[in-house]
């Protein structure tokens, strides 16, 4: 009898040591795990303040359009309703949302996948029925926000410094959301165009589907913004301005929407006049964004691209850019979590593509720029790759400043606290999954954690360019408050670094 008695207390004794010893540990590996994150914080912050500002505040200039956007917690206003979502596979594609039943099939495939998405809705009674429903059944919850690329690009340049000069027709109400030293190019209009923004965190439920991370999915129905009716106004202005850099965005609400014949084709050739234009010491860069239709591409790259220095844009619109380039096709969401390698071989194609694009036609068409930058910003690290010598420097403190952007946009606060913060990148990452032999394995020093190297990239038989890129690893955030212009802050955060 004393003998199970002793050995039930041994047991327990034994148990309290174990869990003792599971909390010890625990707070061990949280302690270890808070201090990588205050010293990568620490690191970041140091390149970023390492930054000297320019006497002489840059110019810029940021192209097209703005909207208001209406922000809503995406599960509590769709409602999911099985017989119309079902059917949904891995191959799902709709380019334009015209009832009930494209809206929740859309959005079960973005929803389900992480992936950011934009899509137009030609449906007007419809999309004005769902602003309705917003505004009266969700009138705590929504919020109005500035909307459009240009106009949020154009508050964080503003916000490092710069002297800025925007594109865009917008209402009186909408203008008052805009900082009052940014300059506007562009006449007053009656009403603004409405973007509905159904924002989700990562774990969200939606019937049978869990949201893998904090995305959005965007609906618009544009009146102003397909037509591009800003370029005109922004002509002149840009030319007595003289920006040092010209910033394309916006074009994206042209895709899926129906023009009149060549109507579409003839506001491009309108962008390419002004991008082809301007002055050599004037630098531009094109934000990409979320394009469904491959002939809107497939334009682009004819109209725009070969006309910029730099190219911002997300993991998606990588792939698709790439797609795009290589083969001719898109794809729809692609993985929202690409590896550093991956990501890098396709920053690599779509520099090599567009620089062989520009030394075989270099002397046939005039006005055409070596693209010398690229951004990928994703969630768990930002890359940026540059021509070396070429006008962007201080490419690692853009990383950087990329990097503490994203988390910033995301959490809603200037001031990152590591204990609110993830890291999704892992310790070490290889620089690429194409080639054994060149691959070489980047261990991530929390000390310095933004590591740049140099490469060359072979162009074609007589030409090769050397480059440098950098990786900055995002201190992701772990309750997401705002990812709708997440890229936009981050971009143009980053850029602001390199004028
Ligand atoms: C969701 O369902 C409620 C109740 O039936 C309805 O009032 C609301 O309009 C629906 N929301 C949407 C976006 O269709
Ligand atoms: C190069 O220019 C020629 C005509 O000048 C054009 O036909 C061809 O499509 C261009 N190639 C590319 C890849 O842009
Ligand atoms: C960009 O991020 C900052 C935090 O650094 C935030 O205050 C701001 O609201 C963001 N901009 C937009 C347009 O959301
Ligand atoms: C890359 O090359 C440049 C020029 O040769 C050199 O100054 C720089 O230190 C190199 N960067 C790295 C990370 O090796």
């Amino acid at each position: 009898m004393t003998s199970v008695i002793k050995y039930m207390s041994l047991m327990t004794t034994c148990s309290v040591f174990a869990a003792l010893i599971s909390i010890i540990w625990q707070a061990f590996i949280s302690l270890k795990h808070l201090n990588k994150m205050t010293s990568i914080l620490t690191g970041l912050l140091a390149i970023e303040s390492s930054l000297k500002r320019p006497l002489q505040p840059p110019k810029v200039a940021v192209g097209y359009g703005a909207c208001t956007d209406l922000l809503i917690h995406a599960t509590d206003f769709l409602n999911y309703t099985e017989e119309l979502v079902k059917g949904v596979g891995p191959e799902f594609t709709v380019d334009e949302v015209n009832d009930r039943q494209e809206l929740l099939q859309t959005f079960a495939y973005y929803f389900k996948n992480g992936a950011a998405a934009e899509r137009i809705m030609p449906n007007t009674e419809l999309f004005k029925e769902l602003i309705q429903i917003a505004k009266s059944r969700h009138l705590n919850s929504i919020q109005w926000f500035l909307g459009g690329n240009a106009p949020l690009m154009s508050t964080r340049f503003h916000l490092e410094g710069a002297n800025v000069l925007l594109g865009a027709r917008m209402s009186k109400k909408l203008r008052r959301l805009v900082p009052a030293e940014i300059k506007i190019a562009g006449d007053e209009i009656p009403e603004d165009d409405i973007h509905l923004i159904l924002e989700y965190k990562s774990g969200d439920t939606w019937g049978p589907f869990v949201a893998p991370r904090a995305n959005r999915y965007i609906l618009h129905s544009d009146r102003n913004n397909p037509h591009l009716n800003s370029v005109e106004h922004f002509d002149a202005a840009v030319r007595n301005f003289q920006p040092r850099l010209l910033v394309i965005s916006g074009l994206q609400m042209m895709d899926s929407y129906k023009f009149a014949h060549g109507v579409r084709e003839a506001r491009l050739l309108k962008v390419q006049e002004q991008i082809s234009l301007q002055s050599p010491t004037t630098l531009q860069h094109f934000e990409m964004a979320s394009y469904v239709e491959i002939e809107l591409l497939q334009l682009l790259r004819q109209y725009v691209l070969p006309y910029v220095d730099s190219l911002g844009m997300n993991e998606q619109e990588l792939e698709n850019l790439r797609q795009v380039l290589t083969k001719g096709r898109t794809t729809l969401a692609t993985d929202w979590n690409p590896r550093v390698a991956t990501a890098l071989d396709q920053m690599r194609d779509v520099f090599q593509i567009l620089a062989q694009d520009y030394y075989r036609n270099s002397t046939g068409l005039p006005h055409r720029r070596l693209l010398t930058r690229i951004h990928v910003h994703t969630l768990a690290y930002q890359a940026l790759l540059t021509v070396r010598d070429s006008q962007w420097e201080r490419t690692q403190i853009a990383a950087a400043k990329a990097a503490l952007t994203a988390h910033r946009h995301v959490c809603q606060t200037d001031m990152i606290n590591p204990e609110s913060a993830l890291l999704i990148l892992d310790d070490s990452f290889a620089t690429t999954a194409q080639n054994k032999d060149t691959a070489s394995r980047i261990q991530l020093n929390p000390q310095q954690p933004v590591p740049c190297w140099n490469e060359t990239i072979v162009v074609n038989d007589q030409k090769s360019l050397p480059i440098e890129i950098c990786v900055a690893p995002v201190l992701v955030c772990r309750v997401a408050k705002k990812t709708a212009g997440a890229g936009d802050n981050i971009s143009a955060a980053a850029l602001s670094q390199q004028l």
